[in-house]
């Protein structure tokens, strides 16, 4: 099978290196998007252990339309009946982008009408209960390139499971789990986020040290599936269970100047199963010090959108710029979507890295040493 996992603009080749890293086959980073060839196993191996794709779907057919004919020709001749069964739900969503297909409420009708034909030819049935399985068929058409694919994911991967509560403005767990990567986060790091918000980067650096999955303690879309043996499920389970590293001496400090904030991340920590790994205390950036031989800084500090103005976001830029220490050892990974970052923190970054933030066009600054 194909598969295509969707990721935020700009984490493609981090994500496909992750994939490559455990083991998946034929993988393919595209705009927006990683492609990786396999069975179920790969896919459940996708889910379960993928940090940074929102999903993982099941390419069905991809194609070009311009008009609705080809448009249900193309989705009536993909394999349908080798996924979904006769009591099966499969609803249809997606979205279209510089196409002559632009109606997405008619895609859909299409898409169904054509699933159902051909569903209808294989087992001889009018009339489809769907009070099963759900089968999510998702399309997405850019340049007139029809993709029709199955969600294999449900909720997306970036709901770990861990995020209780959350407060004013959390980073995606996909986009901290990304800056993590590009701090080369090793098992024996000390890691500290001193805008730590609701803990996130640091219980995505936890749990990348101690080697637990990020989709381990969640469940999927495909577990529901009859056509995916519970075996399969369950070697790959056990197996990213063997993959945890008690023994990691990995330790984190999380600094925020709200108190509440700090509650939710100790919370988030514990559920995380790293509440042991993170101390959290309340201290504000001007009073931020630190004495380690080694240490890697990762933040999203204020962004002057949703919290503070321009003008103070860039205040905490030039404080930040004083209080980290350029010395051996120490490591500065930090996101802002402010092209006069480096100007107000007062270096030049050893290496740059432009990602999407949702919506927003941020840059990662990297300062090694
Ligand atoms: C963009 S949020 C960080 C969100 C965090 N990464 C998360 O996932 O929840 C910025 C954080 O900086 C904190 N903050 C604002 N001014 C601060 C200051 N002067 N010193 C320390 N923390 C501050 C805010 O309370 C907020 O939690």
């Amino acid at each position: 099978m194909e598969f295509v996992a969707p990721c935020l603009l700009g984490l493609e080749g981090l994500a496909a290196n992750e994939l490559k890293f455990r083991g998946i086959e034929n993988v393919r980073a595209e705009n927006g998007r990683v492609l990786f060839s396999g069975g179920y196993a790969s896919m459940v191996r996708a889910n379960i252990c993928s940090s940074m794709c929102a999903r993982v779907f099941i390419l069905l057919a991809e194609f070009e339309a311009r008009d609705f004919d080809t448009l249900f020709e193309g989705v009536k001749a993909a394999d349908w009946s080798s996924f979904i069964g006769e009591r099966d739900a499969f609803p249809v969503k997606g979205n279209s982008l510089d196409s002559a297909l632009t109606s997405i409420p008619a895609c859909q009708k299409i898409i169904k009408k054509a699933v159902v034909e051909s569903l209808r030819q294989h087992y001889g049935i009018s009339w489809f209960e769907e009070d099963g399985a759900v089968h999510q068929i998702q399309f997405r058409i850019f340049k007139n390139r029809v993709s029709v694919m199955l969600d294999t994911t449900g909720e997306a991967l970036n709901k770990r499971g861990y995020r209780a509560m959350s407060n004013d403005a959390p980073i995606k767990e996909t986009l901290a789990a990304a800056m993590v990567d590009l701090a080369r986060v090793r098992a024996d790091h000390t890691v500290i986020d001193p805008f730590c918000g609701s803990g996130t980067i640091l219980i995505e650096a936890a749990r990348k040290a101690l080697g637990i999955m990020p989709g381990i303690d969640r469940s999927f879309a495909f577990e529901q599936w009859s056509q995916v043996d519970p075996d399969i499920v369950e070697a790959e389970r056990q197996r990213a269970r063997d993959g945890v590293r008690k023994d990691a001496a990995f330790i984190a400090y999380g600094y925020d100047i709200d108190e509440e904030a700090l509650a939710v991340a100790r919370r988030n920590a514990e559920l995380a199963g790293v509440g042991d790994r993170i101390v959290f205390e309340r201290r504000d950036i001007s009073d931020y010090k630190e004495s380690f031989d080694r240490a890697t800084v990762i933040t999203n500090p204020p962004y002057g959108e949703r919290m503070l103005d321009i003008e103070q976001a860039r205040e905490l830029y030039r404080i930040m710029g004083e209080r980290f220490e350029r010395k051996p050892g120490h490591s500065y990974i930090l996101i802002s979507p402010d092209d006069s970052f480096e100007r107000c923190f007062g270096r030049t970054a050893d290496k740059r890295r432009k990602l999407y933030n949702g919506t927003l066009r941020c840059q990662v600054y990297m300062y090694f040493r």
